[in-house]
C-alpha cells in the first residue's frame, strides 16, 4: 500500500485528508508541523512515497521542510506536494524548486490525480509495489527455512534410506530455490540498486559476497549429501549454518536494499521482471 505523510498544523485538515486519502487506498500518517514531520522522516526505516504539506506552520514551514528533505540523500527523492491558501505560495515554491503546488481549500480530485501521478512510477502495472512482491518471496523463504530446520532435526533418528531422502530434499531446496533466488537478484535487483541509490555499491558488494558464501556452502552440502553412509551430524551442522546465514542475509536485504529500492524505483522494465517472476512462482 502507498504511504503518505500529511503535514498540517490544522488538526481538522489532517483529519479530513487522512479520512479521504485512506478511503482512496493510501496509508496515511499525519504530523502537526514541519519540524515533527522531519524528525519522523529522518527516523523512519522506510520513508513515505509522498509528503503532502501545508506552507505556513510553526517551527518549520512547508518550503523549509522540502528543502531539508532535498538535503538528505535518503529522502531527497521523496516528492513534496505543497498546499497553501497564500498568494505567494507559488513564488516561494518555485524558489525552492518545488513544482507540485495546490491551492487551499484543496480540490480533492486534483490532489488524488497528482498523487496518482507521483506514485505511478513506483508501482508495477498490476498496481503492486515491486518491493512488496520481493518481500513476499522473502517471507516464503523464511517459512521454508523453518521447515528445512525441522527436517534436518529429524535426520539423526531417521533410518538410513529415509535419511538420504531427507538430505536430498534439503539440498534440492537450497539449489533450486535459494541459489536461483540469489542468481535472479544478481541479474535484475542489484544492478537497479547500483544504478539508483546514493553510494550503493558497498551494500550490494556485501550481499553479493554473502551469495558467494551461500553457494560455496551449498556445494559443501552436496558433497556431504553424496557421501555413503551420510554423516547426519556433519550434514545437520552445515544445514544449520546455511540457514543462519540465509536468515541474516534476508534481513539485510529487507532492511537495506529494499528500503533503497522503495525510495528510487521507477524502472518499468525492472518492475515487469519482478511481476513476471511473481507470476511464475
Ligand atoms: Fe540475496
Ligand atoms: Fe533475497
Amino acid at each position: 500500500m502507498m504511504r503518505l505523510l500529511v503535514v498540517d498544523d490544522d488538526p481538522d485538515v489532517c483529519e479530513a485528508l487522512s479520512e479521504v486519502l485512506s478511503d482512496s487506498g493510501y496509508e496515511v500518517e499525519t504530523a502537526p508541523d514541519g519540524a515533527i514531520a522531519l524528525e519522523r522522516l529522518l527516523a523512519a526505516r522506510e520513508p513515505p512515497q509522498v509528503v503532502v504539506t501545508d506552507l505556513r506552520m510553526p517551527n518549520l514551514n512547508g518550503v523549509e521542510l522540502a528543502a531539508a528533505l532535498r538535503g538528505c540523500p535518503r529522502l531527497s527523492s521523496v516528492p513534496v506536494v505543497l498546499c497553501s491558501a497564500s498568494p505567494e505560495a507559488r513564488a516561494l515554491a518555485a524558489g525552492a524548486g518545488l513544482k507540485d503546488v495546490l491551492d487551499k481549500p484543496l480540490d480533492l480530485g486534483r490532489l488524488l490525480a497528482l498523487l496518482g501521478e507521483l506514485t505511478s512510477g513506483r508501482q508495477t502495472s498490476a498496481g503492486v509495489l515491486a518491493t512488496e512482491l520481493l518481500r513476499r518471496e522473502h517471507a516464503a523463504i523464511l517459512r521454508a527455512i523453518a521447515e528445512r530446520a525441522s527436517e534436518a532435526g529429524t535426520l539423526g533418528e531417521a533410518a538410513a534410506e529415509a535419511r538420504a531422502a531427507i538430505a536430498r530434499g534439503i539440498l534440492g531446496w537450497f539449489q533450486s530455490e535459494v541459489l536461483e533466488h540469489d542468481a535472479w537478484e544478481e541479474r535484475f535487483l542489484f544492478p537497479v540498486i547500483d544504478a539508483c541509490a546514493p553510494a550503493p555499491r558497498p551494500y550490494t558488494a556485501m550481499l553479493r559476497h554473502q551469495h558467494a558464501v551461500l553457494a560455496r556452502w551449498v556445494a559443501d552440502l552436496a558433497t556431504l549429501a553424496a557421501a555413503s553412509p551420510l554423516d547426519p551430524v556433519a550434514f545437520t551442522r552445515r544445514v544449520d549454518r546455511l540457514l543462519g546465514l540465509l536468515t541474516a542475509h534476508l534481513e539485510a536485504e529487507e532492511a537495506v536494499v529494499l528500503g533503497i529500492l522503495d525510495d528510487c524505483i521507477a524502472d518499468e522494465r525492472f518492475q515487469q521482471e519482478v511481476l513476471a517472476r511473481a507470476r511464475r512462482r
